[in-house]
């Protein structure tokens, strides 16, 4: 007999928060819409959910997670010697796409922080999982209960924008008590920024849509590069099966019998014979688009997908930073 998995719940509606927090509080993974990406989450307190995120992705176990938390007044639940700055940060930016990585309480257990003395939180602004968390909290009579979560995407592929994109990829990998919560296509659609709190000033260890320049507003950025291990931060990620060549100008696209398809701002024309995966109409648009332009490429079979970069700092940097670990073959 052939096995089929069973399909993921799929959940949508009002009554979806308080189901999700229910499963989350029974040891179930939940995947989870945030304004950046989904993600694939778990109680963060308890090891043997935890322990599935890491199987269900295929990521090594030394690998840290997010604690996706109810408010800033959590902070001091999961992190010890907390900076004033990270604290000022947190409350420019929270809820929103920034975290903080900061010295561990004993709440952080080492199947979160991969054995590390820190401990990744941030505060997500998608309505539907902050109610989620609020749930979990509830269910756990502990309001500062968190969800630990990476990208819903298998280790080194691209993060998913959307629910669909998470299930397709992990389906087979879940069970028939996990759930998918629908949030809709991710506002932002890059992954956090993340800042390493620890030391005297921050310091960026992933760019994202909190830029240097919405930081800098807050707090004077470290000169010193991190001491913190932020494994992740591979060269190659973010990858689609297809080939990933950054271009300058669509006359460098060289033709085969094979599609190539085109990721462009909008104003740059479509050559003959060449499928348009994206064409961004500005820098957040081009963040919005950025993954499921990527994932639509090998729907369609390209082999290669021409990218031409957004220019310019801030969320540009952090686009470009991820076109070129898609574009770093692994
Ligand atoms: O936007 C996001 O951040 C999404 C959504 C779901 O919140 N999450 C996300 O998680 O991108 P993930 O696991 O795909 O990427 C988190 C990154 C990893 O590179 C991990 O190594 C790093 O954060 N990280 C987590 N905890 C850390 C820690 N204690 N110290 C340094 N880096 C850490
Ligand atoms: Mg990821």
């Amino acid at each position: 007999m052939i096995h089929y998995p069973e399909p993921v719940q799929i959940l949508t509606g009002d009554s979806a928060p308080d189901q999700a927090g229910l499963a989350l509080a029974a040891g179930s993974l939940v995947i989870i819409p945030t304004e950046t990406v989904y993600g694939l989450g778990a109680d963060a307190e308890n090891a043997e959910a935890v322990a599935r995120v890491f199987q269900v992705k295929g990521r090594p176990t030394d690998h840290p997670l997010i604690v996706h938390i109810a408010s800033a007044d959590c902070i001091d639940a999961w992190a010890i010697d907390v900076p004033d700055y990270a604290r000022d940060l947190a409350v420019a930016y929270w809820p929103g796409p920034m975290t903080l990585v900061l010295h561990r309480s004993n709440k952080a257990r080492d199947f979160i922080t991969g054995g590390q003395d820190t401990v990744a939180l941030r505060v997500p602004a998608h309505p539907v999982t902050r109610e989620v968390i609020a749930k979990l909290g509830e269910v756990k009579a502990d309001n500062c209960a968190g969800i630990a979560a990476p990208s819903a995407n298998r280790f080194g592929k691209v993060s998913p924008t959307t629910l669909n994109h998470a299930v397709e990829e992990l389906q087979d990998l879940l069970d028939a008590n996990d759930l998918g919560v629908d949030g809709g296509h991710c506002d932002i659609g890059i992954e956090s920024t993340i800042i390493e709190c620890t030391g005297s000033h921050p310091i960026i260890l992933r760019r994202g849509a909190i830029t240097e320049s919405d930081i800098e507003q807050i707090a004077q950025l470290s000169e010193n590069e991190s001491n913190v291990r932020a494994p992740g931060m591979l060269a190659s990620h973010y990858a689609p099966n297809a080939k990933v060549q950054v271009i300058q100008s669509t006359n460098e696209i060289t033709h085969t019998s094979a599609p190539v398809g085109l990721l462009a701002p909008h104003e740059i024309d479509t050559p003959p014979h060449v499928i348009r995966l994206g064409a961004p109409t500005d820098v957040h648009d081009y963040a919005r688009v950025l993954y499921s332009s990527l994932r639509a490429a090998d729907d369609k079979h390209c082999e290669t997908i021409y990218v031409i970069s957004p220019q310019g700092p801030g969320i540009a940097a952090a686009i470009r930073d991820r076109i070129t670990r898609a574009s770093t073959q692994g």
